[in-house]
């Protein structure tokens, strides 16, 4: 097989950011998907529908005024909410119901980048809980605990046991995507769990496992959040993105820091993956000999799962050595300096 045509995917989870760096990585994702999933950790966070509709407006601007192919073909930025203790319910559900929000991020406060304004006590956001249940609205996920004592690779284990699982018990009827999973526990647990509970993959979770972030030397491109785990996680991760259970999809978590907020003493989590998304994903599927089940994992399970029309259209990726530029920009890529085998053609 040297040509694989799929439907047009959709990204299910990316940082588009705000402002200079919104211009500079927006087209990437718009180039090669139909819809995004686009997290609200701006600063301040994205908490009103208002505030989502503007940045709903900031993002279709910055992938017009870059122009071609993204213009063409269409993209649609699907807005998200960021949970604080203090949402109101009733404007969340009136943004879902105007087509504005489309799911709700929960971030316990603490857990990563710009998640201080997440929440500390999940019994105070029962009623929003109980709204988006209500209405089918899903709620999105980063499953880490954020307690200092806890192990920061047992982070992603230890919240599906103490939070995830009676979360899922108390509001059964809730849509539940548990997004950037990292470990063999989550894949289990999304396999074992009922059907209003999935799981969204990256690529670099699929490629890399935590020796990466020590390779030679301190690695700050390779540090996420969550932080990639041992190699049997890396595999449990790529046994259920290419073993056709609908409940698992795309979602790149594309994460951009600028070069100097990478490589610093504090170096910030997020890797940026979103020029090379899909061609990163193939490499994957065709390693595990799967690629006729890319076109479900990158653009069937998560529109079926969120209740929203398949797209129309396909793109085409042609097997061909496709080098990744060192640096896009200020930004350095996932992938840097390496040749990809596949190419997604314009
Ligand atoms: O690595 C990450 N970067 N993980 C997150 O959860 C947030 C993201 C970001 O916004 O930079
Ligand atoms: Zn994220």
């Amino acid at each position: 097989m040297n040509t694989l045509t799929i439907r047009r995917p959709d990204d299910w989870h990316v940082h588009l950011r705000d402002g200079e760096l919104l211009q500079l990585v927006a087209p990437a994702t718009a180039r090669q998907f139909a819809r995004a999933i686009v997290m609200p950790n701006l600063r301040p966070p994205v908490t009103t529908t208002a505030a989502a509709r503007a940045y709903r407006e900031r993002i279709v601007a910055a992938v017009r005024s870059r122009g071609g192919a993204a213009l063409a073909t269409g993209f649609t930025p699907l807005m998200t909410a960021y949970l604080t203790e203090t949402i109101n319910p009733a404007d969340l559900e009136q943004g879902h119901r105007e087509g504005v929000l489309t799911a709700v991020k929960l971030y316990p406060a603490g857990a990563t980048t710009n998640s201080d304004a997440g929440v500390r006590d999940l019994a105070a956001i029962t009623p929003v809980l109980e709204t988006l249940e209500r209405i089918g609205m899903p709620l999105l996920i980063h499953g880490e605990v954020t307690d200092a004592e806890i192990d920061i690779f047992d982070r992603e284990a230890v919240f599906i046991e103490r939070v995830m699982a009676p979360l899922l018990q108390r509001h059964p009827g809730l849509k539940v995507v548990l997004e950037h999973i990292t470990t063999s526990d989550a894949v289990d647990f999304v396999r074992a769990g009922p059907a209003n509970l999935a799981a969204t993959i990256t690529p670099h979770h699929l490629h890399i496992n935590r020796n990466a972030l020590f390779a030679g030397g301190l690695r700050p491109d390779m540090y996420c959040l969550p932080v990639a785990k041992r190699e049997l996680h890396r595999l449990a991760l790529r046994a259920a993105a290419t073993g056709g259970n609908p409940r698992f999809f795309l979602g790149t978590d594309s994460a951009p820091h600028e070069r100097h907020a990478k490589e610093s003493a504090c170096g910030c989590a997020g890797i940026y993956n979103a020029p090379h998304a899909l061609e990163s994903y193939a490499a994957v599927f065709d390693a595990e000999n799967a690629l006729d089940r890319l076109e479900a994992f990158a653009s069937e399970n998560g529109p079926r799962f969120y209740g929203l029309p398949l797209n129309d259209g396909t793109v085409t990726l042609a097997r061909r050595p496709t080098p990744v530029p060192e640096r896009v920009g200020s930004l350095v890529p996932f992938h840097a300096g390496e040749t990809l085998g596949w190419q997604l053609l314009a």
